[in-house]
């Protein structure tokens, strides 16, 4: 494999810290004098609309990036992932997501098998299961079909699954509703379940490893609750084969490690297999979407899978300059590394995407926050920016005074769709139109400001001209599609995982990894015994450690 390229000592790079020390942002005067300029800089990839005409760069610019792509070795790099080479270095691991929604028929071999007819299997046993949920012909241990579908995991076994059943609710069987435990915090499993049945509750333990504390302390809270409520209501004996034959009616679990699924007392059979090379935070597409595949069937989630690989076949094959993932993830490092933007904003005028921005936390942070590259050297710059984001128009309300006239640079994507899937109208207004008007007023008022002479024409006096001017120049994307559909859903999440991946290979560092999560994991089983009033496990913690634990003995109410 090819050591990382350093960016910094490339031609490209220093073109692109002299354009940006030239550089005079002036969206206004760069749209007056130049009329093409929205076109030119408007891409389509799948069904999705791409304006990248509202960011602060030039053809020049534009050039120098992409110029900056091939000197790092991104379509190299692109091809090895695609082949399934083991470009996650740290784990000598395959990355082959894009295997996951490779339609049927491909081929594509991995150590002398073929990974795409594995996933088909899998696809097929899962669907098989979906159907049988949906029509009602898998029912409980008192013979009532399933009504609530909940789905227990975390990260990745939980933030994909959860933020494409919101963004998809439309599209959900009637009758059917998936709830989500994924905290340890028990307030979490509690609320959760509190108003549930369970002879139509079934449970989905959603882990890539099955060792995660949080999830297998939740699936145990979930196997008391079940068994204790069958039990109180009179529905199955308390002995030992009534309580394994109702944990086989309403337990499933997705896993890569079966083993250990069946330690927990899940049948094989009810299990359904992912493959090490799914990252967790990629795995919404892999066996893992499970509970999405119960909710909007086999149907629709094969529309999903299909959105998926619209964005790959999009950004395996198309040029560089109208390649927009790459784009813009080329754009991300001209904010990061250029302008020393530490933040990006994702807000989607689409309320049904509203866990969206915390999906993307997951699949961004965990992936581009490290340190090192993936020869172990250190990175030569900034790497990893923070994504944030609520949907428009609620955070129009919240934190826009800060993008529009804060001291920093906040490159935001804005992302919505043409038809609303329920159109409603007030007075004589189509609600979603005044929505809309929101997110182009956004963005316009964002890229132009308003001037001190606009403002004083307005009458406004002069003591408080400088607090109303909008200096503009904050630099936006506009993200749109005719409607918030399965394929959309999967062509937007395809978009940012290939964004991600751009990112990270500019940095040379390994964006499969996840190191940083792991001391932590490891030091709370360590303090655990001293939190449960152990003194000699107390002593060995540090003083403010030990004095925190303190106070929540002396304060926990037994
Ligand atoms: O928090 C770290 C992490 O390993 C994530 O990468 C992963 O998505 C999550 O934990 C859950 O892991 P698992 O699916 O193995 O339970």
């Amino acid at each position: 494999m090819m050591a990382p390229v350093d960016p910094t000592t490339t031609k490209s790079w220093a073109r692109l810290a002299t354009l940006h020390q030239d550089l005079k942002p002036d969206l206004r005067d760069w749209f007056a004098t130049d009329p093409g300029r929205a076109t030119e800089l408007t891409f389509a990839a799948g069904d999705l609309y791409v304006d990248l005409s509202k960011n602060l760069i030039n053809a020049d610019i534009l050039a120098a990036l992409i110029d900056l792509a091939g000197e790092v070795g991104l379509a190299e790099r692109t091809a090895a992932m695609f082949a399934g080479d083991h470009i996650n270095v740290t784990e000598d691991r395959a990355v082959l997501h894009t295997a996951l929604r490779a339609p049927e028929g491909t081929r594509l071999e991995v150590d002398g098998t073929d990974v795409i007819a594995q996933v088909h299997q899998t696809l097929g046993k899962v669907y098989a299961f979906a159907d049988k949920v949906r029509d009602g012909s898998w029912v409980g241990a008192t013979g009532k079909r399933i009504t609530t579908v909940v789905n227990i995991g975390i990260g990745g076994s939980d933030l994909g699954p959860v933020m494409a059943y919101e963004a998809l609710l439309p599209y959900v069987q009637e009758g059917l509703e998936l709830r989500f435990i994924s905290n340890i915090d028990p307030a979490d499993s509690y609320e959760t379940t509190k108003d549930l049945d369970p002879e139509t509750t079934l449970f989905i333990v959603a882990s890539k490893t099955f060792g995660t504390l949080e999830t297998l302390t939740n699936a145990r809270l979930a196997r008391s609750w079940l068994l204790q409520g069958l039990q109180d209501s009179g529905a199955i004996s308390g002995d030992e084969a009534a309580s394994s034959s109702a944990v086989a009616k309403h337990f499933v679990a997705v896993s890569t490690a079966l083993d250990k699924v069946a330690d927990f007392g899940i049948d094989p059979e009810n299990a359904f297999g992912f493959w090490d090379w799914v990252g967790g935070r990629y795995s919404v597409d892999s066996a893992i979407g499970t509970s999405l595949a119960v909710a909007i069937g086999p149907e629709r989630f094969s529309s999903f899978l299909a959105g998926f690989h619209t964005m790959d076949e999009h950004f395996r094959s198309t040029d560089f300059e109208a390649n927009v993932p790459v784009l813009m993830g080329l754009l991300n490092i001209w904010y990061n590394n250029f302008f020393g933007a530490q933040t990006h904003a994702v807000l989607p005028y689409a309320q049904y995407l509203h866990r969206f921005a915390a999906y993307l936390q997951q699949l961004t942070m965990e992936s581009n926050g490290k340190g090192v590259r993936y020869d172990g050297s250190p990175v030569t710059t900034d790497t990893g920016e923070v994504f944030w984001g609520e949907p428009g128009t609620n955070g129009q309300h919240a934190f826009y005074q800060l993008i529009h006239q804060g001291t920093r640079l906040i490159p935001a994507d804005f992302i919505t769709v043409a038809n609303p899937a329920h159109p409603l109208v007030d007075k004589d207004a189509d609600v979603h139109e005044l929505f809309l008007a929101n997110f182009f007023a956004q963005t316009a008022a964002l890229a132009f400001g308003k001037s001190a002479d606009e403002v004083r024409a307005e009458g406004t006096e002069e003591s408080v001209v400088s607090a109303r001017v909008f200096t503009g120049n904050r630099p936006t994307t506009s993200i749109m599609a005719p409607e918030l559909s399965p394929s959309v859903l999967g062509q937007l999440i395809a978009l940012y995982e290939h964004i991600t991946f751009v990112q990270g290979v500019v940095w040379g560092i390994d964006s499969f990894d996840q190191w940083g999560v792991e001391l932590g994991k490891k030091l709370a089983q360590e303090v655990t015994p001293a939190v449960g009033g152990d003194a000699e496990a107390l002593k060995q913690q540090d003083a403010s450690t030990q004095a925190l634990i303190t106070y929540y003995l002396e304060h926990r109410n037994r």
